[in-house]
């Protein structure tokens, strides 16, 4: 006898059941992750560390859909920290090499999905070829008024929150703004999130890998945010995994500080 259903169609079913399951009214806004796991996988297989950020790609472009499709406003995803200078200078040239090979390749399929490429973070230090891609992703999908794509390359919160607050004190210097106007809602103004203006903040941080840290990501934007840390190492993490983590923020009860719903 045959099976009913071939080993992909089950695959399908139990990812369309994951998803079934979701609220739809309550969809995160703003998800943000931190793909973390691409050398481990790579290494588990006897292979070079690279190939793990090579699929960490794929990854992206699949998980990008996913998310667009569900509703999502913002995908915020970390794909290069300040911090990942201190790389072996190969691994370093390759991760700046990525963008350049996902805009070549993705571009047309984020405009049919509607989805604008946004970036956070000093580009200044980029090598001009990635420079001119993320440029060029930036321009031709300006029109797209879906979801946000936003890359955060060569970010750091803690360098991010030091130039905000040198840009407030010139401007209360320069008599642009009044000490006594400074507030949380003036504050984030004058971070790069305001870019994302209004899903600056995101509702769920996503990590990848089973690490539980946050590295210089978003610190001041996650102040509420839900966090689910999951063992999947981001080159593995399909559209059900994305499914599942939503559910778990949707089994979350959110108050902001308040006092229960
Ligand atoms: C962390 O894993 C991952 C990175 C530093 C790079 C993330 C980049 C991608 C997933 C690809 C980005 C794609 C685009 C389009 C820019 P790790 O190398 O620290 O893994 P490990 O902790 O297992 O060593």
């Amino acid at each position: 006898m045959y099976p009913l259903f071939s080993n992909k169609e089950k695959k399908n079913s139990q990812e369309q059941l994951e998803k079934e399951a979701l609220d739809p009214q309550r969809i995160p806004n703003h998800i943000a992750v931190i793909m973390d796991g691409n050398g481990r996988w790579a290494q588990k297989r006897h292979l070079p560390r690279v190939v793990g950020h090579k699929q960490g790609m794929e990854v992206v472009e699949v998980i990008t859909k996913a998310a667009s499709n569900l509703g999502v406003k913002v995908l915020t995803l970390y794909a290069f920290s300040t911090e990942n200078w201190k790389r072996p200078v190969d691994e370093v040239n390759y991760l700046m090499d990525l963008p350049v090979k996902f805009f070549n390749r993705f571009v047309p399929e984020l405009i049919s999905h509607n989805v604008q490429v946004n970036v956070m973070g000093d580009e200044s230090k980029l090598p001009k070829k990635t420079q001119v891609a993320v440029h060029n992703a930036i321009e031709q999908t300006k029109s797209c008024d879906g979801m946000i794509l936003n890359f955060a390359l060569n970010y750091g919160s803690r360098t991010e929150i030091v130039e905000a607050t040198k840009k407030i004190a010139r401007d209360v210097k320069d008599e642009q703004l009044d000490e006594s106007q400074i507030n949380d809602e003036i504050f984030a103004k004058y971070l790069m999130s305001e870019q994302l203006h209004p899903y600056n903040d995101p509702d769920l941080l996503i990590r990848t890998s089973g690490e539980q840290r946050i590295s210089n990501f978003l610190l001041w934007q996650i102040a509420y945010s839900e966090l689910v840390f999951t063992e999947v190492y981001w080159p593995d993490y399909k559209p059900q995994n994305l499914y599942e983590d939503i559910l778990k923020f949707q089994q979350r009860n959110r108050r902001f500080g308040g006092i229960k719903a």
